[in-house]
């Protein structure tokens, strides 16, 4: 299955169909094999005009494509499926991007023997420094992975895992990006706070970010080895330290994570 013979449909292009397509077209998948979907003709023109992408309906994106990449929100799922599912021959590749949605919601709405490959993707796909974690449904080959791979390997890093395991992926790398965004928010806040200006606060926390995750992913290190290599007996990074364990902040991250699979869960059942 060669990508290049593909055309692939993004339907309901929203944030996460948009970070697709232009990650696609970076990478040199040709415009013409790739097709996309909107709700509102207000949509469809932006799409066309910043990509030069075809939007099409989706019955004639079921009908054009060979892979269909549903990125609507969970909540939207159902109604889609309504009027396009019956419609999907069962040698079309399904790629769902929707969090909390399970391969099953698909397959009870689509033919049977269609194959749905589950993908959990990021918000740094923008930068093609994206997390993508993929997992094969019901009637998924390996070939089917292989191309799921092959489009969204241009957007960063793939890893396969079993589908049980999506909604705590959903937690960790789906949601992850705020999770930092909200603790470099806060360290530039504490920039502030002792008396630096916003932009120089701004400044050093983003770099030491940036400087931290290389070190994290080029250095082979665990994270508590780099962490302790910073942290000298009765120094400066130790009070800090004890003050974020004062604040329970180990503890909030085990809660907050687990209320986001939580939150997955829901959205799936609400779906439904
Ligand atoms: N945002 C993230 O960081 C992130 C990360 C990982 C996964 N996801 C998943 O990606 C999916 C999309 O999220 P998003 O943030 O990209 O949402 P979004 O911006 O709202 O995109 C969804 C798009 O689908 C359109 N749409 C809805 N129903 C449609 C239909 N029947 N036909 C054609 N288009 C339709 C919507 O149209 P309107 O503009 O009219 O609403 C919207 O443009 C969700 O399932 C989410 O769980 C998101």
């Amino acid at each position: 299955m060669a990508s290049g013979a593909h055309t692939v449909a993004v339907i309901g292009a929203g944030k996460i169909g948009e970070l697709m397509l232009s990650g696609l077209l970076r990478s040199g998948w040709p415009v013409e094999r790739l097709l996309a979907t909107a709700r509102r003709p207000s949509r469809a023109e932006e799409l066309t005009a910043r990509y030069g992408v075809r939007v099409v309906d989706n019955l004639v994106a079921v009908d054009e494509a060979e892979v269909l990449a549903i990125s609507v929100k969970p909540q939207d799922a159902a109604t889609l499926l309504d009027e396009i599912g019956p419609k999907v021959p069962a040698d079309k590749l399904v790629v769902s991007l929707c969090a909390g949605l399970p391969t099953s919601f698909f397959s009870r709405r689509l033919p049977d023997g269609t194959p749905v490959v589950r993908v959990m993707t990021n918000t740094p796909a923008l930068v093609d420094e994206a997390m993508t974690a993929i997992s094969a449904g019901a009637h998924a080959t390996g070939e089917h992975l292989a191309l799921a791979e092959e489009m969204f390997k241009p957007l960063g890093a793939t890893l396969r895992v079993p589908e049980s395991q999506q909604d705590a992926v959903t937690a960790l790398s789906g949601s992850g990006p705020a999770y930092f965004y909200l603790l470099v928010e806060a360290m530039i806040d504490a920039g502030i706070l002792l008396g630096l200006p916003r932009q120089v606060a701004h400044e050093l926390i983003v770099q030491t970010a940036i400087g931290s995750a290389v070190m994290l992913r080029d250095s082979g290190e665990h994270p508590v080895k780099l962490r302790e290599a910073v942290t000298s007996p009765a120094g400066t990074t130790i009070s800090a330290i004890r003050e974020l364990e004062n604040h329970g902040v180990r503890a909030a991250m085990l809660a907050a994570l687990e209320a986001a699979r939580d939150r997955a869960r829901e959205l799936a059942a609400q779906a439904d």
